[in-house]
């Protein structure tokens, strides 16, 4: 199938109170790994693209294997920008067919996060291009934040209801104790926040930092409204150790494709894990 905005993906997950998963992908085994999950549980999927993706790969590479990607199956695919950083970007990828973006003025005022927001909502959106933001600092893997810390950093609900009626954005990235890579111990979730969201936003919310944050977590936060759910730190583990154990056990090894191909099978399997915790399997139809 052609590529697809995230929008109609994200309301039907909110009718439906399950969650799309968003996987980043960062070579073409993983943009394969994506999709073939996805396929093989039915479900509509988004592959999304970090900086760092973009750094490495760079963005018509990246447009270009997944729309290849997304004509092999038969499910809804998106393809979205993640965290994008600037409005020049944002167009870039709008040049190459990206279905979707995010723009992340999270580290900006909140006046001007919403000027930006709005900027980028007004170039792309009669082009059919779905468009993300984020309220609050998601930021990295933390040590225990502290309740005056929590308020600075995490989302504030009456802040979210101004920043959606101002921008009328698609989807909302918000703050409520995920972090990204690795957590060093169990993440706890601000639920009750989530929930103040919630009643005061109907928007799309996202979970960005989803990787080790517990599946029954996860599932709390799909039940509080929670409808794009964003993996990234998972997949590359389950990719890098399982062509690290190849390596080690056979040091005369020299064919990536040895290497790759059970990566991309790992790969394959904790996707399909994700999507079903997330309730997707299933919803592509
Ligand atoms: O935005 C979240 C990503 O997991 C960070 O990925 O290191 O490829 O930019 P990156
Ligand atoms: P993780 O790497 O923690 O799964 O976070 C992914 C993410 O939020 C991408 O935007
Ligand atoms: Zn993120």
């Amino acid at each position: 199938m052609s590529l697809v905005p995230m929008t109609e993906l994200l309301k039907k997950a909110q009718q439906g109170r399950y969650a799309v998963g968003a996987f980043n992908c960062n070579n073409m085994e993983i943009v394969q790994a994506i999709v073939t999950a996805a396929a093989a549980e039915k479900s509509p999927v988004i592959i999304q693209a970090s900086q760092g993706a973009i750094k490495y790969a760079g963005v018509e590479y990246i447009a270009t294997l997944t729309k290849i990607a997304a004509d092999q199956v038969n499910v809804p695919v998106a393809l979205h920008l993640d965290h994008g950083s600037s409005f020049a970007q944002v167009m870039q990828c709008a040049r190459y067919g990206f279905s979707s973006v995010m723009i992340d003025g999270s580290k900006f005022s909140l006046e001007e996060n919403i000027a930006l927001t709005k900027k980028v909502i007004e170039a792309v959106r009669l082009l059919g291009i779905s468009v993300e933001a984020e309220l609050g600092k998601i930021g990295g893997t933390e040590d225990d934040v502290s309740v005056d810390e929590r308020d600075a950093l995490f989302t504030d609900p009456a802040e979210a209801e101004h920043f959606v009626k101002e921008t009328g954005v698609d989807a909302l990235a918000i703050a409520i104790g995920t972090a990204h890579g690795q957590y060093k111990g169990v993440p706890k979730l601000d639920f009750e926040r989530l929930k103040k969201i919630r009643q005061r936003i109907d928007t799309p919310i996202v979970l960005h930092g989803s990787s080790g944050v517990p599946d029954e977590a996860i599932q709390e936060a799909i039940s509080l409204g929670v409808c794009k759910v964003n993996i990234d730190t998972n997949i590359r583990e389950a990719f890098v150790k399982t062509a690290r154990k190849i390596l080690e056990g056979n040091l005369q090894e020299i064919d990536p494709r040895n290497v790759l191909g059970p990566a991309r099978d790992a790969a394959v399997e904790v996707i399909r894990q994700k999507i079903r915790v997330f309730g997707c399997n299933g919803k592509a139809s």
